[in-house]
């Protein structure tokens, strides 16, 4: 199903997020959606999906005019998006979030719909246990779960926000294949919207760039990296230099530390980290990085061990206990665990201002809040609700809250959703923090990212912690250890 878009327009306040796009979807290909954070492109396939209706414009399927206003409306018309974080239903089976939406709802032949659900997900080609719970799937499989939903829908027309945020590599290349399938063999339209230069360059069969909410380019691939970087920011990049530091004092150390969950231990690890030092966590998810580092900030039960922040044993202590003695987390979860939904970036100052006062000044915030948004380049308000913000101003916003001259930062996925020039400019505040003498950890799922920033490695699998010399090692060598191979093991066997 074709779809064509013409003159699409929706504004938000001030903002022109969708200004007069007119862009076409050929069936049978997968349409890349490039653009740098804020650049609209969420909010365009939020209207061709039905979460937003556009102030102007039309969306036309198949030669014909359709309206909708409702996600339910969009699939009716054979359109739908897979969101970021997929919206399904923690405490219900697989299979009833599966059946769930479609005729006949909960109340359908379990026997019937399950043969459907593993038709359709041999078919498609992933391996889903219908009866396990949705709260105990990878963010991966979890996806899978939606994209079966989707297209036993009957959907068409496909729409895939960052889908490749958070899953493994593997999952990554199931994905890859069934997404050609869908387009190649059974010709559905897939729009494919990412900041990954390299997948873009892997998976699709046209590009268009958009910026300031226009389309600024349409072209078929292969093309060359500079030039879309070149559409997408409107200026080539230069990458923040690692700047050498000499380190100083410990400012964690970890001794004989066991932290567990119900299905992991991460057990009796020793680990220090100097002033100055950026230490990468790699692994895949749920393999103890997260464990390990939310026991280094108080979030996370210590079984066994001490943790030791600047000289001060702190095992056992709480958060705000941490964060007195100079150590900040911060989370992945942008809206869950580290904005408060429905503030505005003014409140969020002043409720991070670390000498809370009795009367709030909020002239004085707002001049703060403008302060930070010009430094921090914020595409937003001082009195903006933090969910308007596109996924990359939220991280900026994350950045601009965190206090000045910390001991130490836990990160998790620092440019995670970030466009490549938002997160060289990430890593350059990162950096000058550690010119300062903080000492960084931080988890990421991007290889190169590791590579280029960290000074040493910690690779997690299964809870077993390698450590490597980022100097020692390269991007394949990382790959392996994440696997729980050892070093160049599969060359053999190949
Ligand atoms: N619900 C909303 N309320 C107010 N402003 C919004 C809303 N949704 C989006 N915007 C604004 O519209 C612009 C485009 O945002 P959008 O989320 O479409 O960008 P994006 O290209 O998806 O960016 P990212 O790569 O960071 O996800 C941004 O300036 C954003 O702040
Ligand atoms: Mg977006």
């Amino acid at each position: 199903m074709r779809v064509d878009l013409r003159n699409v327009c929706k504004r938000f306040g001030p903002v022109q997020a969708s200004d007069s796009v007119t862009l076409t979807f050929e069936d049978g290909l997968i349409h890349a959606l490039l653009g740098e954070n804020g650049a609209g492109k969420s909010t365009l396939m939020k209207i061709l999906s039905g979460f937003y209706t556009a102030d102007s414009g039309q969306i036309v399927l198949a030669g014909k005019p359709a309206v909708y206003d409702t996600p339910a409306g969009a699939i009716a018309h054979g359109v739908g998006m897979l969101h970021q974080d997929p919206l399904d239903f923690a405490p219900f089976s697989v299979l009833e979030n599966f059946i769930y939406g479609q005729p006949g709802g909960l109340l359908q032949k379990r026997g019937a719909a399950r043969d459907a659900f593993v038709r359709l997900a041999g078919r498609i080609g992933f391996d889903l246990n219908p009866d396990a719970y949705a709260d105990t799937l990878t963010i991966g499989q979890r996806q899978q779960l939606e994209i079966l939903r989707l297209i036993s829908l009957g959907v068409r027309v496909l729409i895939l926000d960052e889908p490749t945020t958070g899953i493994s590599a593997e999952q990554k290349n199931v994905l890859f294949d069934t997404l050609r399938r869908l387009a190649h063999d059974e010709g559905l339209n897939l729009i494919f919207v990412s900041h990954k230069l390299e997948e873009v360059e892997e998976l699709c069969d046209d590009i268009s760039v958009l910026r300031h909410g226009q389309v600024v380019c349409t072209q078929a691939m292969p093309c060359p990296t500079e030039y879309m970087v070149e559409m997408m920011f409107g200026q080539k990049l230069v990458r923040a230099r690692r700047p050498d530091v000499i380190l100083g004092d410990p400012a964690l150390q970890v001794r004989d530390l066991t932290v567990s969950t119900a299905r992991l231990a991460v057990e009796r690890l020793n680990f220090e980290a100097r002033a100055g030092e950026v230490i990468g966590l790699a692994g895949l998810d749920g393999s103890g990085q997260k464990l390990f580092l939310r026991a280094c900030a108080g979030l996370q039960r210590v079984e066994h061990g001490r943790v030791v922040v600047a000289g001060r044993d702190l095992t056992g202590r709480d958060y705000h206990t941490f964060m007195r003695a100079g150590v900040i987390y911060g989370p992945a979860g942008r809206l869950e665990e580290g904005l408060v939904g429905g503030l505005t970036l003014a409140e969020h100052i002043a409720l991070a201002d670390p000498k809370p006062r009795m009367w709030l000044d909020w002239a004085g915030i707002t001049a703060r809040t403008r302060a930070q948004i010009a430094r921090f380049n914020i595409k937003g308000r001082a009195h903006d609700d933090v969910r308007g913000l596109s996924g990359g101003n939220q991280q900026r916003a994350l950045l601009a809250l965190t206090p000045p001259n910390l001991g130490l930062l836990l990160l998790e996925h620092p440019t995670r959703g970030l466009d490549v020039e938002s997160a060289v400019w990430v890593w350059g505040q990162l950096l000058a923090r550690r010119a300062e003498g903080t000492a960084i950890l931080f988890i990421s799922a991007d290889l190169d990212e590791i590579m280029d920033y960290s000074d040493r490695v910690l690779v997690f699998f299964n809870g077993q912690v390698t450590e490597i010399a980022a100097a020692d090692t390269c991007v394949e060598d990382l790959g392996y250890l994440i696997g729980g191979k050892a070093i160049g093991s599969v060359e053999g066997e190949a």
